[in-house]
């Protein structure tokens, strides 16, 4: 086999022809689907006459080609794998094909595959090609008519874009429904789903007055979990006319649940279908987290219509154009519907150890990638939550009203359009006034910023000097002597030694008490003049550029800002450097065979906070909780594993003890009566109260681990049963965690998503038999290597989740990784490289685990490897 070869944005051509009008034929059939397409193709304007026209396609069986209706001759075409090539053809013409597919042997979920009792398709971002012959590349929009044809008991419903003309019975108990979109899109935003669907119907009327009608299609027994969704959905479609003056554009948007799927979601037009686990939701079965991921998911779908959909990306290289826009305007909208601080300390938290463990690893790569060898590893945390930051400094740079216009101009000027980054940040910099040229930079480089600042405090003078400096380390394929000074806005205040604000002066110019400065260049100096003492400054409020920041703080001076800082997320960010602080210097001492000891600053701010009464709840239940052992690790020059999960335990343990009787009267205080609904409010108080039972469950006390178990008993909905079992399941107390385990898994053996959770829940499992749970679980009937959400549910949550036994020394955990990812290479690739990724984070671990970490990988790559799995593989041995 040829190596994959990649593919450069330097190379772009525009294509040799465009597609103006598709009409589509689908005959189902579970092993031989027939595709009929007939293209109304031209000569794109901007390339030369007589170039061949190039056609993609993978695994299609060829039945027919024609053009103009004139069949074509062996010699006139030429087919390989991957491709189609007409030697010649007119200036304007009709091709006409027909090809057959097999979607019950589709395990890769690209393309037309089966999904429980289903047909449905997923295109992006290369999946159309596995429909039919197509230039399928995003700068080729057309306008599409699809006729679906199935056998009318077994696929009553029969769905695509757009809005259905035609439908109608056929011999031998079929039947058929035509659709038609009238909006130029895409290939990759194609769909088509067929089934034994049942549906939730609504209605939202637009600010101008059209009457748009809402449907969620889901298998019947889903029915109850649909509720939820809808009203998302309405909340989504009310925010974008009010925050971008965004309206729905079709009579109809439909959304479809299906069990088998990649992602989370994909927002075809008029159709988005969804991961049943991304969109199902009712307080049985769904902790609060997961009711607020389908609110932020289905938001995320909607809003593609405009940031995506209507003005798309003139190629893949430029993914972020529309998915970080469109993380931003989903954040944005959570923020707006529940608590804005604890929806940017959710975010911030994903990005600093995820994005930024991304960032530090071999698969390193700007937010607009250079080249690619597999589009679909690009989907990454860099270009979606990086991509989004992108987004927000610029909103922080131009103020919200220069953004919204810049917003405006983009989407009109480029309605209907195939874009570039360029052209969003261009109608920034326009409608904004504002010099962008040094802000594309974000784009092409790699790796997080780090900003080192120093302050210097000149009390005769009373002046007080912040010097800045920033440099970005190296990435691979970018050396550091490259990398170059970023534009980024420094949002900041000042705090006198009693926490009060101290009013800023720059440049003779009042601020107030929060401003932004900005930085263009490697080094500043701010001067702050007429402050009255030495201040302590509270730096990168809101978290305003995706960098890490070295201030060498104090102990004390953190305390001070968790206090007092105007700033709910730098109150939390003090108080995560703190609990930081206190859990490395455990680290040491474990690693020098001292016993630890609790931080007294640490136990002093935290018996501030509970004495303290607080008017956000849900902001002190994130105060309350530790950093993840994966942030610790992000956060260190040599990763100790053991270490660092025996520190965390200690420190969680030693607070639990000292504070016992306030988390208990937490715990108290927070129960609640009222019927569940996934309110803020609520998940504010369901959170501050299981926060308190997990540090009383980890005094290890008997009485408290009895109330875990009456939680479990309760059953009053799946936030509290959920978190009650973990702590349950993850104690020594055996004789308690077993029998809820069992009853749990007995009880939802029914439900598919309940049963992941339960997966999820055993296999974080912090002792070491953990290991043989999860072999025992991948035999467990309700598991299948064929479906993503097991895959992540069992696998997916060991290797990241479960550091301590991933990383064993004996080598099992990397053992158990490889071997799913070898039989997921034959399977569904996409899934394969996305579960190796913790076997490719091992730069900073001992050189022990290092080697046994590369000898998986190095037998992984004995594999006849996917395009997928070998550039991760490659990337990460190179
Ligand atoms: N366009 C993507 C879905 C997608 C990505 C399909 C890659 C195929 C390949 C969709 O808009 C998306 O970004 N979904 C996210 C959820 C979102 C809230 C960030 C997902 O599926 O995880
Ligand atoms: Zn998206």
């Amino acid at each position: 086999m040829a190596e994959p070869q990649a593919i450069h944005l330097k190379d772009y051509l525009p294509p040799a022809y465009l597609v103006d009008d598709v009409a589509l034929k689908f005959d189902l059939d579970d092993h031989a689907t027939r595709v009929s397409a007939r293209l109304k193709m031209r000569r794109h304007p901007q390339r030369e006459a007589g170039l061949p026209l190039e056609l993609f396609g993978t695994a299609l069986r060829l039945t027919h080609i024609a053009i103009e209706g004139q069949p074509l001759d062996e010699g006139e075409y030429r087919l390989d794998a991957e491709r189609l090539v007409i030697a010649k053809v007119p200036e304007r013409f009709e091709l006409t094909t027909e090809v057959i597919i097999d979607p019950a042997a589709n395990t890769a979920l690209e393309g037309l595959y089966r999904s429980s009792s289903m047909f449905c398709t997923q295109c992006e971002p290369e999946g159309f090609r596995r429909i039919t012959y197509y230039p399928d590349r995003p700068d080729v929009m057309a306008t599409f008519t699809t006729t679906v044809i199935g056998d009318r008991e077994r696929l009553p419903v029969l769905l695509s874009n757009g809005n259905p003309i035609e439908s109608g019975e056929l011999p031998n108990g079929r039947h058929f429904v035509t659709w038609r979109d009238p909006f130029p899109k895409p290939s990759y935003l194609f769909a088509l789903v067929a089934g034994t669907l049942e549906k939730v119907e609504d209605h939202f009327t637009t600010v101008s007055g059209r009457r748009v009608t809402l449907q969620i299609w889901v298998e019947r027994e889903n029915l109850d979990k649909t509720e939820f969704a809808m009203g998302a959905l309405k909340r989504a479609m009310k925010w974008d006319e009010e925050a971008y003056g965004r309206e729905y554009d079709l009579d109809l948007f439909m959304i479809v649940a299906v069990n088998d799927f990649n992602m989370g979601a994909m927002e075809n037009k008029g159709l988005n279908i969804f991961n049943s686990s991304a969109v199902l939701a009712n307080p049985a079965t769904t902790v609060d987290a997961n009711f607020q991921r389908v609110e932020g998911i289905v938001a995320h779908e909607y809003f593609h219509n405009w940031s995506g959909n209507r003005v798309t990306c003139r190629d893949w290289f430029q993914l972020a154009l529309k998915e970080g826009f469109t993380v931003f305007r989903d954040q944005s909208f959570s923020a707006d519907v529940n608590s804005a601080p604890v929806k940017r300390i959710e975010d911030v938290s994903v990005l600093r150890t995820m994005q930024f463990a991304e960032d530090a690893g071999p698969t390193a790569h700007p937010v607009r990638p250079e080249s690619f060898i597999e589009i679909s590893n690009f989907y990454t945390l860099t270009v979606y939550e990086k991509g989004a930051e992108i987004v927000r400094m610029l909103r922080q740079l131009l103020g919200a009203e220069r953004f919204r216009a810049g917003a405006d101009l983009y989407f009109s000027r480029f309605d209907g359009q195939a874009v570039r980054v360029e052209d969003f940040v261009s109608s920034m910099s326009e409608a904004g006034d504002v010099d962008l040229t040094r802000f594309m930079r974000w784009y092409a480089q790699a790796g997080t910023p780090v900003l080192e600042v120093e302050g210097e405090y000149d009390a005769e003078a009373q002046v007080y000097r912040l010097k800045v400096r920033q440099h970005t380390p190296a990435t691979p394929g970018q050396p550091a002597e490259r990398k170059l000074p970023l534009h980024l806005p420094l949002r900041l205040g000042l705090l006198d030694a009693d926490g009060a604000a101290i009013p800023l002066w720059l440049d003779g110019e009042s601020r107030g008490t929060d401003t932004v400065v900005e930085l263009f260049e490697a080094e500043h100096e701010f001067r702050f003049e007429r402050v009255p003492s030495a201040p302590v400054p509270s730096l990168l409020r809101g978290f305003s550029a995706p960098v890490k920041l070295r201030f060498p703080y104090d102990r004390g001076q953190l305390a001070l800002l968790v206090k007092y800082d105007e700033d709910g997320f730098n109150r939390w960010d003090a108080g995560q450097r703190l609990a930081l602080a206190a859990i490395e210097e455990a680290i040491l001492a474990l690693q020098a065979g001292v016993e630890p000891r609790l931080d007294p600053t640490l136990l002093d701010v935290f018996t501030h906070l509970l004495d303290t009464p607080s008017d956000d709840l849900a902001v002190l239940a994130e105060m309350l909780k530790l950093p993840s052992e994966a942030y610790i690790a992000g956060e260190q020059e040599t990763i100790d594993i053991d270490a660092i999960h025996q520190a965390r335990r200690f420190v969680t343990r030693a607070l639990g003890e000292a504070l016992e009787p306030r988390f208990r009267a937490l715990f108290e205080a927070n129960q609640s009566e009222v019927p569940y609904a996934p309110s803020f409010e609520q998940i504010a108080q369901r959170s501050l109260k299981n926060v308190a039972l997990g540090y009383l469950c980890a005094t290890g006390g008997e009485e408290a681990l009895h109330l875990a178990q009456h939680q479990f008993e309760q059953d009053r909905n799946m936030t509290d049963v959920r978190a009650a079992l973990t702590l349950l399941a993850h104690s020594d107390a055996h004789q308690l965690g077993d029998p809820a385990v069992k009853a749990f898994g007995e009880r939802w053996a029914h439900d598919p998503l309940v049963m992941d959770q339960w997966f999820a829940i055993q296999v974080t499992r912090p002792q070491p038999d953990v290991l043989d749970r999860v072999r025992f679980l991948m035999r467990h009937p309700a598991f299948s290597i064929k479906n993503p959400n097991k895959v992540r549910a069992l696998i997916g949550a060991f290797a990241n989740l479960n550091r301590v036994n991933f990383h064993r020394l004996d080598g099992e955990g990397y053992r158990l990784v490889a071997d799913v990812v070898i039989e997921l290479n034959r399977l569904n690739p996409d899934i394969a490289a996305r579960i190796v990724t913790p076997l490719t984070h091992f730069q900073r671990l001992d050189a022990e685990r290092q080697s046994l970490m590369r000898a998986e990988l190095e037998r992984i790559r004995r594999e006849p490897l996917s395009r997928n799995l070998f550039e991760v593989i490659e990337k990460a041995l190179a």
